[in-house]
Formats: C-alpha cells, sequence, structure tokens
C-alpha cells in the first residue's frame, strides 16, 4: 500500500505534470539570523508554514516568502533564492524584501489589526487605516512580482497561503491569466455580520475570488465566506458545484481541514535525542516522577486563550486544594507580533496572573506554573509532547489548531489527554478530545480535574480513534485532495 506522502507524490505528478508549482506565504520556513557572529537557522513558529514544508519537502517546488531573518541576505543568491531544507535541500526559497515601512502597515497593520482581529471574533477591535491597506496592496504587487519572475513563460500553479495575501490572485491574473491560482485560507472566516464591518470588503472578497479555488478548513467558515460574497458584490452563487462567479470568473469553494505529519511526529518522539531532551526537561524543571504535566504550548495570541487557562488552573487550586503539589502546568510560547500594543498588554497580564496564582498557591518546594516564553526547536517541541499528560488548548477561536493534532501523534503509549476547545477547527473532527469552552471557568477547571482523575482505559479508547483519524488525514492527504479537487473542476488539467 502506498503512503499518504507517496499518493501525493503521484499526483503532482500526474495532474500537475509540466506545471511549475510556486508556494506564496508570508511567513518562510526557515529564516536565517546571526548568532554569535555565525549564521544559524530557525523555524519560526505557527502552524501554516511548518506543515506546508512538509509538502515542499516531499514533492519540490519554489516558496516565495519575505525574508524576516537578519541574516536571510547573507545565504540568498543573487535572485534572493536559497536552496532548503538547510541541511537536506529539496526546494526552493526565494526571499521577498520588505521594508520596515512595508512591514509595519502591511504584515503589522492591515494583516494583524486589521484582517487578524476581523476573522477571529475574540473582541479585539479591527483596525482600519488606510495607510496600512496601501502598503497591505503594494506587498501583494510586490509578491505577485516575485512570482510572476518565478514562473517566467512556464505553466504554472501557485498556490497561495492565508490572509496576508488576499489579493495576490488578482494582481497575477492581471498579467498572466493562464496561470491557475488557488488560496488557503489559514484562519476563520467570520459570520457576514462581523465581516460587513471591513471597509476594504469589496476589495478583498474580489482578490480573493480572482483564484481558481478557495478553501477553508470547515464548511462552515466556506458558507460563512459564500454569505459574505452574496451580500456584498455582485456575483452568482452555483450551488450544485458549490462555486462563486464573478465578472464572469468561476471560483471553486471548498473545505480541507490541515493537518500534521503523522508518521514523522510519531516516529521521531521516541528518538533517543528526545528522549534525552525530555529528561534534561525534568531536570529542568524539577519534576519528581509522579508529578502530572499539564501544558500549553501557543504564541502569545490573544486568540490562544491563555490567561482564561490560567484562571482555570487558580481556580481548580481554589476548590480543591487537595491537588497542589500533584501537578505542574507548563505553559510554553514564543513572543509574536510585538510591535502590537494588545500583543504586549496580554504578555503583561499573562506576567499577572502567573506571579498572582504561583504567590496564592505556592508551597516551599512547589509551584503550580512554569511559564517559559521562547520559540522551541522541533526537537523540544516533542520533548515537551513526549513530557506532558495533559495538552490544554484552549483558544477563544481558531482555524485549526496544529499543536492539538501533533500533541495526538506524539502519544504512542495513548496515556494522555487532550483538553480541547470547542472553537478551534480541529473540535469538528476530533470529538474524542475532552471539550471545553474556555468563556466558562468554573467548567474548564472541572475538566482539568477529570483529565487528572481519567482511568488508563479512557484515556486510551479516546487516545486510540483520535490518532486514527489523524494518521489516515494527514497533512500528504491534506494537500493531495486539493490538489485532485483542483484537477477534477479545471478544464486545463484534466
Ligand atoms: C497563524 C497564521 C499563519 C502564521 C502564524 C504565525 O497561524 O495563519 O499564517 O504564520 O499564525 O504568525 P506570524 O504572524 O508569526 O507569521
Amino acid at each position: 500500500m502506498p503512503s499518504n506522502k507517496e499518493k501525493l507524490q503521484r499526483t503532482v505528478r500526474e495532474k500537475l505534470k509540466d506545471y511549475q508549482v510556486v508556494v506564496a506565504s508570508n511567513r518562510e520556513p526557515y529564516l536565517h539570523y546571526l548568532k554569535e557572529g555565525k549564521i544559524a537557522y530557525l523555524k519560526p513558529p505557527g502552524g501554516a508554514a511548518h506543515t506546508l514544508d512538509s509538502i515542499l519537502q516531499a514533492c519540490g517546488g519554489t516558496w516565495v516568502a519575505y525574508g524576516s531573518g537578519n541574516a536571510d541576505k547573507k545565504v540568498v543568491d543573487a535572485q534572493g533564492r536559497v536552496r532548503l531544507p538547510p541541511d537536506e535541500p529539496s526546494y526552493t526559497l526565494k526571499r521577498v524584501w520588505l521594508s520596515k515601512e512595508e512591514v509595519d502597515g502591511y504584515y503589522y497593520g492591515f494583516s494583524n489589526q486589521a484582517l487578524w482581529p476581523l476573522c477571529h471574533i475574540v473582541y479585539t477591535r479591527p483596525i482600519f487605516r488606510q495607510s496600512d491597506w496601501k502598503y497591505y496592496q503594494q506587498v501583494n504587487k510586490m509578491f505577485a512580482e516575485a512570482v510572476l519572475k518565478e514562473i517566467g513563460r512556464n505553466r504554472a500553479f501557485v498556490w497561495i497561503q492565508d490572509y496576508h495575501l488576499a489579493l495576490l490572485a488578482k494582481y497575477i491574473k492581471e498579467k498572466r491569466k493562464d496561470v491557475i491560482c488557488a488560496q488557503f485560507w489559514h484562519i476563520p472566516w467570520p459570520n457576514p455580520e462581523a465581516f460587513r464591518i471591513c471597509p476594504m470588503k469589496k476589495e478583498i472578497l474580489q482578490g480573493l475570488l480572482a483564484n481558481d479555488m478557495l478553501a477553508f478548513h470547515v464548511r462552515y467558515y466556506d458558507e460563512n465566506f459564500i454569505s459574505a460574497v452574496e451580500r456584498e458584490i455582485e456575483a452568482r452563487t452555483d450551488k450544485e458545484k458549490t462555486s462563486l462567479i464573478c465578472h464572469g470568473h468561476e471560483t471553486i469553494i471548498r473545505a480541507f481541514p490541515i493537518s500534521v505529519d503523522f508518521q514523522k511526529v510519531s516516529h521521531e518522539v521516541d528518538s533517543t535525542a528526545v528522549k534525552e531532551r525530555t529528561m534534561r526537561f525534568k531536570e529542568e524543571f524539577s519534576l519528581g516522577e509522579d508529578m502530572k504535566v499539564i501544558f500549553g504550548l501557543d504564541r502569545i495570541d490573544y486568540t490562544k486563550g491563555i490567561p482564561e487557562r490560567l484562571k482555570a488552573i487558580g481556580r481548580l487550586l481554589e476548590k480543591y486544594p487537595q491537588y497542589k503539589e500533584r501537578f505542574v502546568f507548563i505553559q510554553m510560547g514564543a513572543l509574536s507580533r510585538v510591535h502590537i500594543s494588545q500583543y504586549r498588554d496580554l504578555n503583561d497580564e499573562i506576567n499577572d496572573l502567573v506571579e498572582e496564582i504561583n504567590w496564592k498557591y505556592s508551597t516551599e518546594n512547589w509551584s503550580p506554573i512554569i511559564f517559559v516564553r521562547r520559540t522551541l526547536s522541533f526537537l523540544e517541541t516533542l520533548a515537551l509532547y513526549r513530557l506532558g499528560d495533559i495538552c490544554v488548548v484552549s483558544s477563544l477561536h481558531d482555524g485549526m489548531n496544529i499543536v492539538a493534532k501533533e500533541y495526538i501523534c506524539a502519544k504512542n503509549n495513548l496515556d494522555a489527554v487532550l483538553l480541547l476547545s470547542q472553537f478551534t477547527g480541529a473540535a469538528r473532527e476530533l470529538p474524542e478530545a475532552l471539550m471545553i469552552n474556555p468563556y466558562d471557568i468554573e467548567d474548564f477547571a472541572e475538566k482539568i480535574k477529570d483529565s487528572i482523575e481519567m482511568s488508563r482505559e479512557e484515556k486510551a479508547q479516546r487516545m486510540k480513534k483520535l490518532r486514527e483519524t489523524i494518521a489516515d488525514n494527514d497533512i500528504y492527504k491534506w494537500a493531495d485532495k486539493f490538489i485532485n479537487e483542483l484537477a477534477k473542476t479545471l478544464k486545463v488539467l484534466r
């Protein structure tokens, strides 16, 4: 039986034939930086770039992304290209260079102060600045130029990623109608009531409808998008095909829940290097043998529900003091988007909560919360999964959530619990997780207690089902379905 990875490789060969594959995203899969005078590299935190890296490693191609590392320019050729992954090159990254003003307007401004809060309904007000919008348009144009340059005169399929590049397909098609463009939107799409406040809504919808296919994680986001188009611009919906036709151009709308590399995670988590790193974590955090480890791993972002989970830990200890010294809660996470005030405020809020809860409940030899704020390497991430008895994903709203899926892959011995917010895309596929409403602190605290007390049999039963789901629907199958669907619906690929 061919693996999902082999099936994807076959699909790319057979369906995309002589088409050049170009992935475009804001975030690059690896960034180079200076460490003690030497060039080092790291994988930035965040799901999207991480998962796509596996696909490009399997299938090859070109990836166009913003070069954000302070040593990025030092490793590229004259065209801004570098072969990746650094240790075993299998594809090309073409870096797009942006000025400080462009990053401020396009990335911090329109992408992350307008679109990010607009699409995540977590009561953070979006800010729509005309100047940010101008930079957003300008940078999308720069990406289009970079993509077109990479393509040259070839036939090409451009696979656009996420909310930073909502206008890219339009700018590409203006120059080359024949280039196939398909976009995957990695974050939620809000309901039409929420979306209608955006002053640039028409341009954004029209930009996205320049794609031949547009996909979201779940059907619900598809429906929200279709309703937004129906309300805001002149377009026809083909209900039979689930497509939208705008100015004579058809865009197929689909849902493909993104996933992770099951085989890789479940294999590597048992390696000697990961086992050793797990031991080092145990020493570093002074964890005794019987200490239960509950953990969270997130970018420090206001959508992730980090204060809520700290409050739930506090409430658990208040209500059931007998749990003192029986567990620790480790929160790990990389700082993110720190030039935006809401992210700085969140950091302060988290610091205050950690201090308050630790002050209230610590004993002579034990503190309930360990907070480590930094980017973890893949090895460290796997070590944390290995260490953790209970994983808490308490997003207030999340397109999918990759940590939830990776944790499942890592628990080969089935002795683990996933506490999962019902407001994540992942919740729809993973009903055997213990579901929480992160806004309901009282119930959240009870669910943490339930997971500490859960029997070995129940844990194994739930984990087994969860693992079957992910093993079957891994990242390669996700990409395979995406490309097959495109090939099925586009005449030129048939
Ligand atoms: C979300 C987005 C990704 C992004 C990630 C990390 O998951 O959908 O596109 O890469 O956050 O955020 P950052 O702003 O650091 O790229």
